[in-house]
This record gives structure tokens, sequence and C-alpha cells, in this order.
């Protein structure tokens, strides 16, 4: 056999901690344990009836779709999400230069990083954060600055923090609001117009990723950063189809953003990739052209669990808050099981209970002492987790 080693790049790369929850997953249903799985931000609902009625018909009857895709996105997608977004946020984008199909937003993150970033150059990344937004910046050899969000600034970085030696080398500014995985939700939108002040003054590129714009419950509705004077002269935004329509595994997403901005990464990919299936673009328009209210439903159900799973930890001695948006609960750790760490806690009560979460230390070194809880099953196994969970609690570490 001969023996090569992955680049340094690869290796460069932090261990991934989600593969071993996934591996104690695998384990668990070999044995044939009954597993409750809030690990993964997978929604465990369909893809709505009339999308899926789309993709079957294009797919079946119109054999041309079959062939390679328009990379970009065929004209028809990007007009409608241009449609979609002057309705949603009542901003104005070109559907010809301002908007470019993704294979999913992850995709589009990690190759706007290695379209931007030489060797070296500083991202402006928040802790915790979705682990797309770190180690996409590694793999393009970027390095990572990180924010720190913090439960007493509402999980928002602070600009003035950051070192001015940082920010004038800083490429990329990534955010994330409604966040994964604190749940966090941007109130008080004096908080974008200061990110696109910050950024314009030390030319860094602001990039949001809005995956779950359309997850929000009660009268909060999330904003778009181009809703803000000046963002289009600094920032791009990612949008995914995941999320808002239960379409994660058809990956599909899009960037916007001024014509400028976004061209780096439309060239980059021509490179590496052929674009969206257009049997699934065809689909997707169907998803932002019909009536909204499955999003809106769906958002319900998510606000319905959250409660449900905020209340009960509460009760059982897991702090958390309500939230105002996403599929997450972020929960810190009980007192008698904070000194063990998240991993360990997150390992045992898979093994132990048969409940799967996120460990906090996952998402960046600031996510110890907390784990994410994704509100991913039907609503009755909530109170079976619960109930797990709160044996768990009692009978705290032994070992
Ligand atoms: C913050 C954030 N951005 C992007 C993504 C990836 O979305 P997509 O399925 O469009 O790649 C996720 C998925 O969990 C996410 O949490």
């Amino acid at each position: 056999m001969i023996k090569l080693k992955p680049s340094d790049k690869l290796e460069s790369l932090p261990p991934y901690l989600f593969t071993r929850i996934h591996k104690l997953k695998l384990e668990a249903y070999a044995k044939k344990l009954d597993v409750i799985d809030l690990s993964i931000g997978n929604p465990d609902m369909p893809t709505p009836r009339h999308i899926v009625d789309c993709l079957c018909d294009t797919v079946k009857h119109h054999t041309r779709t079959h062939g390679y895709p328009q990379a970009k996105g065929m004209p028809k997608f990007r007009v409608s999400v241009a449609k979609w977004m002057g309705r949603r946020f009542g901003v104005d984008l070109d559907f010809n230069s301002e908007i470019l199909a993704l294979i999913g937003s992850k995709e589009g993150i990690a190759h706007l990083c290695m379209a931007y970033l030489n060797p070296g150059d500083y991202v402006l990344v928040c802790d915790p954060a979705y682990p797309a937004h770190f180690n996409g910046v590694v793999i393009a050899g970027g390095r990572v600055y990180s924010m720190p969000l913090l439960e007493e600034n509402d999980y928002l970085p602070n600009f003035s923090k950051i070192p001015v030696s940082i920010a004038k080398k800083a490429k990329i500014m990534l955010l994330n609001y409604p966040n994964n995985p604190t749940a966090a939700f941007v109130k008080d939108t004096s908080f974008w117009k200061e990110a696109i002040k910050y950024c314009k003054k030390y030319n860094i590129l602001l990039v949001s990723d809005n995956a779950y714009s359309e997850l929000t419950f009660g009268d909060a509705i999330c904003n778009s950063i181009f809703e803000f004077s000046g963002a289009k002269d600094c920032a791009v935004e990612f949008h995914s189809f995941s999320k808002t329509f239960n379409m994660a595994g058809w990956r599909v997403g899009w960037c916007c953003g001024s014509k400028k901005l976004l061209y780096p990464l439309e060239k980059f990919k021509s490179f590496l990739d052929y674009g969206v299936p257009t049997f699934i673009q065809l689909a997707a328009v169907v998803a932002l052209n019909s009536s909204q209210q499955c999003v809106r439903e769906q958002a319900q159900i998510y606000e319905r669990r959250m409660i449900k799973m905020v209340d009960g930890l509460n009760k059982v001695g897991w702090k958390t808050n309500k939230t105002q948006g996403t599929m997450y609960v972020w929960t810190s750790l009980p007192e008698n099981l904070k000194e063990e760490g998240s991993l360990s806690v997150a390992e045992r009560l898979l093994k132990e209970t048969g409940v799967a979460v996120s460990p906090g230390v996952g998402f960046g070194a600031n996510g110890e002492g907390y784990v994410r809880i994704s509100l991913v099953t039907h609503d009755k196994r909530f109170h079976d987790a619960l109930l797990r969970i709160k044996k768990f609690t009692k009978m705290g570490n032994i070992l």
C-alpha cells in the first residue's frame, strides 16, 4: 500500500467532534436502542407536497432538465429569488448580476472563503458558530479570529473588543442571526448598522448567513442585511431552502449582493461545479412563488417544541431561555455536570439514555458548558426525552 498524507490544510482542521456522537449513534442503533436524535439540524418534517410534485413532474416529463444546468442559476430561478427578496424584505436586487444559485449555502460559504482568502488572511468568526464558518476559513488557508458570543451580551459579538491591528488585517466577517447554535435573534437592528459601519471602516466583506431567516416566532421578523443603508457596498447574504422549506437534502440555496462582491464566488465555482440541477431549481421556484403559509405553520411547530423543551429543561436543572427563532435550544449544563464538560456529557447522555444532543464545545471554545438540542422529532417524543434527561441529571456523574 502506498503511504500518502493528506494536505497540510486538511491536517490543520480540528477533529470534527460531531463524528464521535455520530459513531455512538450508529452503535446505539446497531444495539437496537431507542434513540431520540436531537443532535443535528436535519428537519424531521417533509418537503411540502406542491414542491415535491413539481420535482416529480419535471423529472418525468421535461427531459431537457436532465442535462447540465446553468451554473449561476437559470434566469427563472434568479428572477424568483429577486422577487421573493423584494416581497419578503423590500430589497431591490438585480436578478441578472446580484443573485447566484448555490448547492446549499454551506458550499457557498466554504467557496466564498476560497475565492477571497490568501494564506494567512484573517476572518472574524463568531465563537460558538456553525462549524462550516471556521472550518471553511481553515480549508481556504485563512486564520480565524474568534469573536466570543456570550450569554451576557445576548450572544452578539462586541466589535469594540476586536484589536484594531486584527481589524486592519481582516478580510471577512461572518455573522449568522437567527443564530446556530445559540438561537439568538437580533432584536435591535442598530447591531446591523454597526456591523456595516465597522466593515466599511476596515474594508471587510460582511457575510450575513441568513439560513434561518424564516424560522422566527411570534412577532419576531428577521431582516435582510440589504434593508440597511450601505450594505450593498460591503456585504453579501446567504439564504438556504434547507430549513425554510424542509429541503435540506435537495441542496439548494443562493448568495446575493452587488455584482462586484458576488463575482469572485461565481468565478471560483465555475471551475468546480455545474450548479444546481435544473429540476431542483424549478422546484425551488415553486417553493418561492407559492403561498408561504407552510413556512409559517412550520415555524409555529418549532416554537411549540421550543417552549416544551425550554420549560422541561428548566424544571430539571438545565438553565435555558425561550427564544425567538431557529430550530435549536441552547442550554447550559446543570451545575452537577458542568465540570465534566459538554462532550463527555453528550456522549454519556447518548450511551446511557439514547438521547443524542450536540456538545457545545463542537461549535467553538465558548460553547463549552452548553449543549445544543435540535427540535427535530415528533412533539410526543420530547416528553420522553425530558424524562430521560431528568433521570440522567439526578444520577449526575458517578465516575
Ligand atoms: C448557520 C447555517 N448556515 C448554513 C447552513 C447550511 O445550509 P445548507 O443546507 O443550505 O447548506 C446551516 C445548516 O445547518 C446553518 O446552520
